[in-house]
């Protein structure tokens, strides 16, 4: 792990403990509004195999396991991955497993069906969005669900409404390289003007056709 990336994971590791109880504040109805979303979105079938990068205390890879075969939470900070996986012993969830992994290396070598993140992407610089995004696509899940701070119009990027730490790229840029990667950007939440929520799925290609469909109809 790089330097930055170590301070980053120390963070978070010295609030984990705190982390679920201290989320409460004049942020919290956007940011329960943005994992609602991430959650609805995702809509896991009971044979999928769900990746959440970024899980930190394990929200939306606890809420995903109620529905989805198997899931797998990645972060890298290792005192939010001890309160994932003291949550799951809680839960009694066995399909739900924790442990390190980045977004460019998510240490996770199964198939993927699923994508999720929330609030974890605006961590790195947009270069680096842009890598973390192309490593996603190589692991060639249906879909990826993406919610996380992010600029719709005009809003001020010198105010951010979750200032600690972000570095939020547009909504139009996200969707710029979510598309350049191969992805079609079916749904678009705007859950706030600096927090919105991006729903992306791989074609099918139906050769009878020749048309290109997000998700083959018969899979809906
Ligand atoms: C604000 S928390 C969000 C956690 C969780 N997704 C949620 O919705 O409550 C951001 C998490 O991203 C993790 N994170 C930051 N940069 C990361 C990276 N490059 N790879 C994996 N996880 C990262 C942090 O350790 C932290 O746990």
């Amino acid at each position: 792990m790089d330097e930055s990336l170590r301070d980053l994971a120390d963070r978070f590791s010295q609030v984990a403990d705190r982390y679920d109880d201290e989320h409460v504040s004049d942020e919290k109805p956007v940011y329960d509004a943005c994992a609602s979303f991430v959650v609805e979105h995702a809509d896991p079938r009971p044979d999928d195999v769900v990746l959440d990068l970024g899980t930190g205390t394990g929200l939306i890879a606890l809420a995903l396991a109620e529905d989805a075969g198997h899931v797998v939470g990645r972060d890298i900070s290792d005192g939010m991955i001890e309160q994932a996986r003291s949550k799951a012993a809680d839960s009694g969830l066995v399909n739900v497993e924790f442990g390190y992994g980045e977004f460019r290396d998510s240490h996770y070598d199964g198939e993927v069906d699923i994508v999720v993140s929330n609030f974890a992407l605006h961590h790195l610089p947009d270069e680096e969005k842009r890598e973390a995004i192309e490593a996603i696509a190589d692991l060639a899940p249906r879909r990826f669900v993406l919610g996380d701070a992010m600029f719709f119009g005009s809003s001020d990027p010198e105010e951010p409404l979750f200032g600690h730490g972000v570095d939020a790229a547009t909504a139009g840029t996200l969707v710029d390289v979510l598309t350049d990667v191969g992805f079609v950007v079916t749904a678009v939440e705007r859950v706030h003007d600096q927090v919105g929520v991006l729903v992306a799925e791989r074609p099918v290609d139906d050769s009878e056709t020749g048309s290109l469909f997000a998700e083959s109809p018969a899979e809906k």
